[in-house]
């Protein structure tokens, strides 16, 4: 498409980030957890799960039910500060609020108390990219999807910079009657219909990362996009018709779990479809410790799509947070486009890298390479003329990553360039940043190439290519991407789908101070995220009636498990990724809208899985239903739950595990169905009946697969599962391993 060509090469020169972007930009030293809780003045945040108010009331009667566990004298600190922070009605049983120390223990003594979580400090997990995703303007699937006209989606996020045209509402119809949310953002219409704060703080993005997520999800089509005039296109998101409602949980300071719970709950009340969620960074705490684990079972149970993003620590395994059944966890991979710059050596070599920053005309002149070992790390102080004056210097990016600062720091030494090589843990996946300076990135493996040549004293140039489309291999799970397996929620593939999260241009807020906006290039699960609750829209705006977990199934069992020309879909270090890596594979919505089959989860099969791992109290701290049991619930473990991708555990010696799974016909009435197995030598998989006859919409079948094979302790093994019909291939992913306790 021409208009998404012209854009991608209009916004190719972008300034620095702002500083707090980096919490978006990932990398391991940033990405890890930030334990932290809030602490204002004497007091200390907590939230607090009690009982439900003794009758049914309204909201005040919530607020004042939550009221009586504080003491009369805490009702405001002597700084004047309300003490109850938050009164949940939906998303949770109870409240938010300051505590001075010692508190607690009178609040718990309190009848109706039943547990208080400390509140942590989550992280942002910080496009263009529809055709990447087979969506094209005016044709196919998107048009007949109606852009998700009429869906909304809600965002978890930094705020919204609401003038920017992404937002306009040309072509946008009135929200539906449903719609109970209220905006209060500087401009509102038909697209921005919802934007409230969460927090003690405007509306307005001071970050930027809520204006990118919002934008990719649901951004309208800009015409004329460009910038610094280079070039002209047209942007959109990936449900480019549907509505948005802005939830602003985070503040300069971060984000805490009390404002995200707050963000849920007012989500629900409000009736959005699809809830984005770009934050987390926790290493999973079990679910009954984990507030959003709890407020997103309650929004899901409402029929709210929850789509997460599953973390930026990757490529660690076992690192995926975000994997609670019921949410949508997504990875992140790379697009094929690269903002493409090399490096000239007058040996005739050239290594092809990227920049940001990119001089129209490149100098004719060579300059000698700089690299030294004992100085290898960019954040070495490179302060010395006499040292890199007149040179390119060679440097690694290793973590903390490299700041512009950094580099400024070489440039004003008088060095004439700067190649900042990967860290060999990125591999080929390199996350672009404008260092607004005459720098190319490269690979690890170029980097180890040219450390050798400037051993031998070789001169280089840069030359500069603006944008190029077309880049293979593509996709690539990009290294920060958190893996599976979920140490968490074990016997459930998590993360379960791939996007693209890696150099991704999204919407952004005029910041003339840093030369930023109105589009920037951020990578982060935070990226792939939304791109997933766009597709999660389109499912949506053409199934109304269908449930989370359809939609889930939707989106799992059609993702692309190959590339464009057939190969593997490749990891990092372009090995073959594992489905630890990418879940069931890249997302594909034109297929997800027309899956054929769907495996259906509800509200009884999460509640009879939570009492499988905590009993009735975790039913209780959880689910908060009198009138349930877990002795009236069916006990389902992880791989026994109807998830569209199959785990199941194996021991060393040779043993057989059977799982049951249940289909449901979304497709022709009259259809029929033969399994296809796919797998290693190694592994037996049988799949019984290996026919599904079906002569009704809605109609369930249910089927047997048999798994069987010798693994290596420590060892997993990889196959799939696809119905297929004449029109539909319905694939589940299988996983033997040895390393699942169930
Ligand atoms: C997309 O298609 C619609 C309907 O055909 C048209 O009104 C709109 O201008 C198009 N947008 C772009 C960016 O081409
Ligand atoms: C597809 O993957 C193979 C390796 O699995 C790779 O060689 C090829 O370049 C990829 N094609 C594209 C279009 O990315
Ligand atoms: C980028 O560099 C140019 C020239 O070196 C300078 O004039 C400009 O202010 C810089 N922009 C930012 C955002 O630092
Ligand atoms: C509690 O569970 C019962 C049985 O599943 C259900 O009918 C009822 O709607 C639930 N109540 C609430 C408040 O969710
Ligand atoms: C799976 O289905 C078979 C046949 O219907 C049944 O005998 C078996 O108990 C089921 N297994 C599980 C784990 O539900």
């Amino acid at each position: 498409m021409a208009w998404l060509d012209n854009l991608l090469l209009s916004l190719l020169l972008l300034a620095t980030f702002s500083p707090t972007t980096i919490l978006c930009f990932l990398n391991p030293g940033r990405a890890r957890v930030h334990e932290g809780t809030m602490k204002t003045s004497a007091y200390r945040s907590y939230i607090v799960l009690v009982e439900p108010p003794p009758s049914t009331v309204g909201k005040d009667g919530y607020r004042r039910w939550h009221e009586s566990f504080l003491l009369p004298s805490s009702h405001a600190s002597n700084l004047g500060e309300p003490r109850l922070i938050h009164s949940y009605t939906e998303a949770f049983s109870g409240f938010a609020a300051r505590l001075a120390d010692g508190e607690l223990d009178a609040v718990a003594k309190k009848p109706g108390f039943i547990r208080a979580f400390p509140d942590r400090k989550l992280q942002l997990m910080t496009t263009r990219t529809p055709e990447f995703l087979g969506l094209r303007n005016g044709s196919g699937f998107w048009r007949d999807a109606g852009y998700g006209k009429g869906i909304i989606v809600g965002l978890l996020d930094t705020g919204i910079h609401a003038p920017h045209p992404s937002f306009d509402d040309h072509g946008i119809p009135a929200p539906p009657a449903k719609w109970k949310g209220s905006c209060k953002a500087a401009r509102c219409n038909n697209k921005l219909i919802g934007a409230q704060s969460l927090v003690e703080d405007g509306l307005d993005d001071e970050d930027g990362h809520g204006t990118h997520t919002s934008s990719t999800a649901a951004g309208n089509f800009v015409h004329g996009a460009s910038y610094h005039g280079m070039g002209a296109g047209t942007a959109a998101g990936i449900a480019v018709g549907a509505h948005i409602a802005m939830y602003k949980v985070c503040t300069p300071d971060g984000c805490f779990e009390s404002s995200v719970l707050a963000g849920i709950d007012a989500a629900i009340k409000d009736g959005v479809d699809v809830l984005s969620i770009s934050l987390g960074g926790f290493r999973p705490v079990s679910f009954d410790k984990d507030p959003i684990a709890i407020g997103t079972f309650h929004a899901v149970s409402k029929g709210i799509t929850v789509v997460c993003a599953g973390g930026n620590d990757g490529p660690a395994s076992g690192s995926v947070s975000n994997d609670a059944p019921w949410l949508i966890t997504v990875a992140a991979g790379s697009v094929d486009r690269s903002f493409s710059a090399s490096v000239h050596l007058d040996n005739g070599k050239r290594i092809d890298g990227e920049a940001l920053t990119q001089v129209p005309k490149s100098s004719s002149n060579l300059y000698p390479l700089h690299y030294e070992d004992r100085r290898e790390d960019c954040n070495y102080f490179y302060d010395d003329p006499s040292v890199v004056s007149g040179k390119i210097v060679v440097c690694k990016n290793m973590s903390p990553k490299v700041e512009v600062s950094d580099i400024l720091r070489v440039m004003d030494a008088g060095a004439a360039g700067v190649v900042v090589f990967d860290d060999e843990i990125r591999g080929y996946s390199t996350a672009v940043k404008d260092y607004n300076s005459s720098v190319v990135q490269v690979t690890a493996a170029d980097g180890k190439a040219l450390k050798t040549w400037a051993s031998t004293s070789t001169r280089a140039k840069f030359t500069y290519h603006n944008t190029l489309l077309g880049v293979h291999p593509a996709p690539v799970v990009a290294w920060f991407s958190s893996r599976g397996d979920s140490r968490n929620t074990v016997g459930v593939l998590k993360p379960d789908i791939l996007a693209p999260g890696l150099n991704i241009l999204a919407a952004w807020p005029p910041k003339p101070e840093s030369g930023h906006g109105p589009f920037n290039i951020l990578s982060g699960t935070s990226m792939a995220t939304p791109h997933v609750s766009g597709v999660a829209a389109l499912v949506k705006g053409l199934h109304p009636d269908w449930s989370p977990a359809a939609i889930k199934s939707a989106i799992l069992t059609t993702a692309d498990a190959i590339n464009s020309t057939g190969g593997s879909i490749l990891n990092e270090l372009h090995e073959k990724a594992s489905f630890f890596d990418m879940g069931s594979g890249h997302v594909n919505p034109a297929r997800a809208a027309d899956p054929g089959l769907v495996y259906e989860l509800g509200f009884d099969d999460y509640a009879g899985y939570i009492c499988s791992l905590y009993g009735d109290y975790g039913l209780l701290i959880i689910v908060h239903n009198s009138s349930l049991t877990c002795e009236k619930l069916p006990k389902v473990k992880g791989i026994n739950l109807n998830y569209p991708t199959i785990m199941v555990p194996l021991g060393p010696p040779p043993t057989t595990f059977v799982v049951n799974r249940t289909v449901t016909n979304v497709g022709p009435a009259a259809s029929m169905y033969m399994a296809k197995v796919e797998a290693p030598k190694s592994l037996k998989i049988k799949v019984t009946p290996d026919k599904l006859v079906f002569s009704k919409a809605g109609e369930k079948k249910t089927f047997s697969v048999s798994v069987s094979g010798r693994l290596d302790r420590g060892d997993h093994l990889e196959g799939s599962l696809s119905w297929v019909s004449g029109k539909h291939v319905v694939r589940s992913p299988i996983i033997a391993s040895t390393l699942l306790n169930h």
